[in-house]
């Protein structure tokens, strides 16, 4: 009998050591997933935090959604409608989230069909804590039941916030709602929002499609205030923190400089222009943050670029990077599929300047043949001659394509 019991025991004890050694295994695996395949070049959408905040509701969504069909945004590869934080109202008695039911009314399953009736991508935000960043139910303890809710709702991209996380631990949260996501058995593509504190592109390649990189972006280019030094960064900010990260970038893992600021009115056309370009010379995710169905000309000509929006969205994917600057001024190139070069001439001064670009800044011998096209002014710009040289207007720059 004794020798019964002692066999009952020690194989309760191996059962029990294998399937710690099977949850062991199987929780490394989760962290190391394999790419989601997706995001392969940088997202391209509009976000509604930038200028609405927490009054976004069901008809701005809508109407955004119409006018990124009839202002030829659709058209120009502007794919995904996001809305960021306050959409959530609370937990049913199963736990699942719910729409606040005063701002969207028929649901965000409604919705979510809206806009892929539109032809466009639906996305939807969370947060990794208790609460989001506007004090709304956010997704800890959550996160397979919110995937699922998402899933069924047709979501198709997640951006997942890092407030009131306390001692959470980014990497494990993150890949517990990357995890959750899979397990959905949707494609949703996965935008964290860690806003660069525990330095994700050093782990998150197989984790996220996208990491913030930075505090939040505001309407200004290069005028730091009171108001924001703490938390909020200008267009200029965000480029010198942003820049250094190009080794970590590529097909399905973006650095993420947040979301644009075009059209919101607190910057110069020229430097509109300037935050535009920069963008797509980094690679990063180009997400419109402006009131797209009442959008000027001006805001119109600058996100409808299609040369520069081709630049953000070359499939080598590889990010750009300053090659050479000297004061306010600064030389920008990013390698092209084909050997082309994306080169950017950035004046950050307040008076024009003449910036000149080599061939060695291009990586490339002295007599290389190639032609040249000047990207804002929509023309082609005679052929290289071991350099080019322009006036560039105040925070502005001079962008080009060279293809040899
Ligand atoms: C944080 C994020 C922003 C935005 C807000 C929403 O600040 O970094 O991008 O999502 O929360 O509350």
């Amino acid at each position: 009998m004794d020798r019964v019991i002692k066999f009952i025991l020690s194989f309760a004890l191996a059962a029990n050591l294998f399937a710690t050694a099977a949850f062991a295994e199987t929780t490394q695996e989760v962290v190391n997933k394999a790419p989601n395949g997706l995001a392969l070049t940088p997202p391209l959408g509009w976000t509604s935090w930038n200028k609405f905040a927490c009054n976004v509701s069901e008809a701005t969504v809508r109407a955004t959604a119409d006018a990124m069909v009839s202002s030829g945004m659709r058209d120009a590869g502007y794919k995904y409608v996001v809305i960021d934080d306050c959409w959530q109202g609370p937990r049913d008695g199963n736990g699942f989230i719910t729409a606040d039911s005063q701002k969207f009314p028929s649901g965000i399953k409604a919705l979510a069909d809206y806009v892929h009736s539109r032809g466009l991508s639906f996305g939807i935000y969370s947060d990794a804590g208790r609460l989001t960043c506007g004090g709304r139910p956010a997704s800890e303890g959550h996160e397979y039941q919110d995937a699922l809710t998402y899933a069924r709702w047709g979501v198709d991209y997640l951006k997942y916030d890092w407030c009131n996380t306390g001692d959470r631990n980014a990497q494990e949260a993150y890949a517990v709602m990357a995890d959750a996501l899979r397990a959905s058995g949707r494609d949703i593509v996965f935008s964290m929002c860690e806003w660069g504190t525990a330095k994700p592109w050093l782990w998150a390649k197989n984790t996220g499609n996208l990491w913030r990189t930075t505090g939040d972006i505001f309407d200004s280019f290069n005028k730091q205030d009171d108001a924001h030094k703490s938390w909020a960064h200008t267009v200029t900010e965000i480029v010198d923190l942003n820049e250094s990260l190009w080794p970590y970038a590529g097909p399905g893992h973006w650095n993420d400089a947040d979301m644009l600021e075009v059209g919101n009115g607190g910057m110069s056309p020229s430097e509109y222009r300037s935050h535009f370009s920069l963008w797509a010379m980094m690679a990063a995710p180009l997400m419109a943050g402006n009131d797209i169905a009442h959008m000027d000309e001006t805001t119109r000509s600058i996100l409808l670029n299609k040369e520069v929006i081709a630049v953000d969205q070359d499939p080598l994917g590889l990010q750009g990077r300053r090659v050479w600057k000297e004061a306010d001024k600064e030389v920008w190139v990013k390698t092209l599929s084909g050997g082309a070069r994306a080169l950017l001439l950035f004046n950050r001064g307040d008076a024009p300047a003449t910036i000149r670009a080599t061939s060695d800044q291009l990586g490339w011998p002295a007599g290389v043949r190639a032609k040249i096209r000047d990207l804002w002014a929509h023309k082609d710009a005679g052929r290289w001659s071991g350099s080019i040289e322009a006036t560039v207007e105040p925070h502005g720059v001079t962008m080009y394509r060279i293809t040899p």
